[in-house]
């Protein structure tokens, strides 16, 4: 009876004392004119530029650029061809979100359309180019809907009007001098070029509609033993292979003479194809520059990790081997980024006495295929419907995250079971590879009917992804303590 009285008296409170709730994830259209890309463009007269043209006076930062992934960024073929997938799936909308990081001068100029190459000028195809970053003047990560940096929150302005006209105006890390700029350029000295801040927009990819951080490299920076020493994206990516590995071992920064512009990551898939047209297209100098970043990638991978393995003896019995995959030199989670296509897997072998196999696990296959029991560090993504899914449209969770983190390290333990044998010997390799092969298959099958993947890049099929081995070890052990 005093319940329903309750009820009666609740029932009869005026409306609206409870305000609907606000959605968690509010977005800002009239703010974020490219939603779902979140870049903010201040137009004036002052163009785009380039890249060729910033390398007349820029020739050192040119070169190093050249043939890096950002400036392959837009015309990357397993880009294109997801890109065109989405496209499908979803309509062109979504376009915008993936070109907004890809070729974002593509899309505040309105010039890129959709997915393909045809017809787009210099600036739009040259991806994540010079005058992107240079003409970043600030950013809006805390306006964002999960008010973190994600999808393009960067504002971009190349230069300004002026009673004589546009102006360019270029921002950089040096004191601004007299004559910087030759008359072609204005500078501005900006702070926000010496912070990670300025790679974060990008480098933080949210499910267009859903709002879920399927990419996350700057978070898990910002929240590892790095950022806490401020050894920045730019000291890692920025820099030589040594000059690397001497920064993330000492946490000291660069000498300012020491940065470049190679923004070198782990992408050695992507600078063999790109070497591999650059040969066919006849420019062997483009094809040996590239190739000398394809082995900077391969070298960055094979010293961002260790492995430790030991063995676990049972009442005296070896039962178990205990294999520790440490993340030495990743400024992030190792693998990072695409963490649910990218594969980074324990392969190991143990054999007896005699050379016979006792126990073996991630071994490829000869379709290019991991065995279901692979211990991989990555992760899966669902959708909506908590089932698996590969692609950015679909997912908006993580079934399993298991990447390492930042200085930090996972473990895993395999049984062993060697028989009579006295020692029991181990090969382990940590090995790495872009994708799936199926996955990558995929890609490649969907590219816009304007790539030829033969012409341009001599591939008649997908032939097998080379895998890089970061770490391999062979110990043995006595199967009696
Ligand atoms: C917030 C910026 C951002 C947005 C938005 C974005 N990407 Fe990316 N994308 C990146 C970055 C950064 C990488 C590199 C990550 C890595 O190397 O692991 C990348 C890598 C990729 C790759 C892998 C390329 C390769 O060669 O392995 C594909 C494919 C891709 N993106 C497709 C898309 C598609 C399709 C969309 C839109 C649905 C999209 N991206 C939206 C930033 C973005
Ligand atoms: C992804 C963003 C990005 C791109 C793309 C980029 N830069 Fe930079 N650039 C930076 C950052 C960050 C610095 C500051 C590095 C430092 O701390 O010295 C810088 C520094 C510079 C400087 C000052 C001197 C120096 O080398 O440190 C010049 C000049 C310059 N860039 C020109 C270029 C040119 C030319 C290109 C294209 C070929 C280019 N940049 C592409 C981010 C970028
Ligand atoms: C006509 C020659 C010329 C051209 C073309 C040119 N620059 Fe410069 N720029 C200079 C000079 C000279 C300096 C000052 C010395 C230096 O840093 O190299 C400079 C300085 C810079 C700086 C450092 C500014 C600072 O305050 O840190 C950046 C960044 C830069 N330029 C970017 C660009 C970009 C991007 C392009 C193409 C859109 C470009 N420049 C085209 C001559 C040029
Ligand atoms: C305008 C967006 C944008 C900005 C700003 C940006 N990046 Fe990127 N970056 C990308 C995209 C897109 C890719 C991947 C392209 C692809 O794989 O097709 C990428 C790739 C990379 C890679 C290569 C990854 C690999 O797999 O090898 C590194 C390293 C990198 N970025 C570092 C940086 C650093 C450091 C900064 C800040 C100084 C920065 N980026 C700023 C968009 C951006
Ligand atoms: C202490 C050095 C260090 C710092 C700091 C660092 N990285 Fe890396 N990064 C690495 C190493 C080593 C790799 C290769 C191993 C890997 O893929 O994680 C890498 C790989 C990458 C990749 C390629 C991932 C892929 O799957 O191809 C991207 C993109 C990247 N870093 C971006 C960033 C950005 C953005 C920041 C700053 C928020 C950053 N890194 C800070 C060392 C560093």
């Amino acid at each position: 009876m005093k319940k329903l009285l309750l009820l009666l008296c609740l029932s009869l409170l005026p409306a609206g004392v409870f305000a609907e709730p606000p959605p968690v994830f509010d977005v800002d259209r009239e703010f974020y004119p490219y939603y779902p890309s979140l870049i903010k463009y201040e137009k004036s007269g002052a163009e785009f530029t380039p890249p060729e043209v910033c390398a007349e006076c820029h020739a050192k930062q040119y070169e190093e650029w050249t043939g890096s992934i950002h400036a392959l960024a837009f015309k990357d073929p397993v880009y294109q061809g997801e890109l065109n997938l989405a496209v499908q799936a979803v309509g062109h909308e979504i376009s915008r979100q993936c070109e907004g990081c890809h070729s974002p001068a593509g899309v505040v100029t309105g010039e890129i359309k959709g997915p393909g190459l045809k017809g787009l000028s210099p600036m739009a195809l040259a991806g994540v180019s010079c005058d992107v970053c240079h003409s970043i003047v600030g950013t809006t990560h805390w306006q964002t809907p999960t008010h973190e940096p994600q999808n393009g929150s960067f504002i971009i302005r190349p230069g300004v009007d002026t009673p004589e006209g546009p102006q360019l105006r270029k921002m950089g890390p040096v004191a601004v001098s007299d004559d910087c700029g030759m008359g072609f350029h204005e500078c501005d000295q900006s702070s926000l070029h010496l912070q990670a801040d300025l790679c974060a927009g990008c480098h933080q990819v949210y499910h267009y509609d859903k709002h879920f951080p399927l990419e996350a490299t700057y978070l898990e920076w910002k929240h590892g033993a790095y950022a806490q020493k401020t050894i920045l994206c730019q000291d890692c990516h920025m820099v030589d292979l040594e000059t690397f590995k001497r920064v993330a071992d000492e946490f000291k920064k660069p000498e300012r003479h020491e940065y470049r512009h190679y923004f070198n990551g782990a992408n050695y898939l992507l600078y063999y194809l790109a070497a591999g047209a650059a040969t066919k297209a006849g420019d062997e100098a483009l094809a040996a520059n590239i190739m000398k970043k394809y082995e900077m990638a391969v070298g960055r991978l094979q010293s961002a990790a260790d492995l430790e393995v030991t063995p676990v003896y049972n009442n005296g019995q070896l039962g178990e081997v205990k294999v520790r995959v440490k993340n030495i030199r990743a400024g992030h989670n190792l693998p990072t980024s695409l963490t649910n296509i990218r594969q980074l897997w324990l392969e190991i072998t143990a054999t007896d006495e005699k050379g016979q196999v006792i126990m073996t696990s991630g071994a490829v296959d000869d379709n290019g295929q991991l065995p279901e029991n692979t211990r991989l560090f990555n992760s899966d993504g669902m959708g909506d419907d908590f089932h698996f899914a590969v692609d950015p449209w679909v997912i908006t969770a993580f079934s399993r995250h298991d990447t390492i983190p930042p200085k930090g390290h996972k473990e895993v333990y395999y049984g062993i079971n060697a028989g009579t044998s006295p020692v029991v010997k181990l090969d382990v390799k940590l090995r790495y590879r872009q994708a799936d092969q199926k996955v990558a298959e995929k890609l490649l099958a969907n590219v816009p009917e304007d790539i030829d993947l033969n012409a341009t890049y001599g591939l008649t099929e997908v032939p097998p992804l080379p895998v890089v081995d970061l770490v391999a070890k062979q110990v043995s052990f006595q199967t009696r303590e």
